[in-house]
């Protein structure tokens, strides 16, 4: 089907003071009703923070490692998207209703856009993070190929309003520190990207443990390979190339793009890394929560 072809770029409509898609807003009754069930996996980030990635790690630590079940289906079928909504496509809550348990679900909500029923049904959670400046070059991308999002305009201008948190879900500055202030609230697993990257059996036995879903060695092995970069972009069920062109758009820019940490690098002139180094320090002064923009 030839879902989301009137995807027009709309501009972002606000919810509780934080900017979203305009299809996501307009379907916001859904989600704030929606009915979190206590073997419910909740996966939280900031957009463009390594959802995909994790997601594939979860789907296939469940299937014990079994590389074609995680076949069965492209990973937003597999790890519904809560809030999403475009045109003629079925809805996160709509496909969340039919899932049968025990459900995966994504999210890019900060913490207080959440739906009541996931802090009182006692949810286990993970959430990644991903270091400000890999994360805003990603976005950069990510608005230029998918047409949910207003047109970002040249790098400084889209830089100038990620710091200002004009852009879809608001600052990832309270995003990272609101998730990072209920961890021990909640059933919760705070990861960073630079980390998986760093040494995925680490973070991937980190995440079986959470799970409790142990695995041998062998199995861990199998999935670190299925769910590095390169396997992962060249996986039709995992990369996003099965959503139609009209909504996403590879041939500007890949929904797999890089996958590196520290390609901040190569688009921050000098003047915008010291620009936005100050306006970090201002925002996240008084956190104990602390990124690495280069491993
Ligand atoms: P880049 O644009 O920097 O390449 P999300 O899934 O949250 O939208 O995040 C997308 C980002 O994660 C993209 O970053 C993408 O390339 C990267 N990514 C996806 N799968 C990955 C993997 N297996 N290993 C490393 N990075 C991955």
């Amino acid at each position: 089907e030839s879902g989301g072809t009137s995807v027009q770029r709309p501009p972002l409509l606000s919810i509780g003071g934080v900017p979203l898609v305009k299809y996501f807003a307009e379907n916001w009754g859904e989600v704030e009703n929606f009915q979190a069930r206590p073997d419910d996996l909740l996966i939280s980030t900031y957009p463009k923070s390594g959802t995909t990635w994790i997601s594939e790690v979860v789907d296939l630590i469940f299937h014990q490692g079994d590389v074609e079940k995680a076949r069965r289906n492209p990973i937003y079928l597999r790890v519904p998207f809560l809030e999403f909504a475009v045109p003629d496509v079925p809805t996160g809550t709509e496909l969340l209703r039919k899932m049968p348990p025990p459900r995966f679900i994504k999210t890019h909500l900060p913490v207080q856009l959440m739906p009541e029923s996931f802090w009182t049904q006692g949810c286990k959670m993970i959430y990644v993070a991903r270091n400000a400046k890999d994360v805003a070059v990603s976005y950069y991308f990510f608005y230029q190929m998918a047409k949910v999002h207003p047109d970002p305009g040249t790098w400084d201008e889209f830089l100038e309003k990620y710091i200002a948190g004009d852009i879809s879900y608001g600052p990832w500055f309270d995003h990272v520190k609101g998730w990072w202030d209920k961890r021990h609230e909640q059933r919760m697993l705070y990861l960073f990207y630079e980390d998986m990257k760093e040494d995925p059996r680490r973070e991937v036995r980190k995440v079986m443990e959470f799970l409790e879903r142990p695995l041998d060695e062998q199995v861990l092995e199998k999935i670190v390979h299925h769910t590095s970069f390169k396997e992962m972009s060249q996986n039709q069920m995992a990369n996003y190339k099965t959503i139609p062109t009209a909504v996403m758009d590879h041939d500007i820019s890949p929904f797999m793009r890089k996958g590196i940490t520290g390609d901040w690098k190569n688009y921050f002139t000098v003047a915008q890394n010291e620009h936005f180094d100050a306006e970090y320090e201002r925002q996240m002064k008084g956190t104990d929560l602390c990124f690495r923009t280069e491993i």
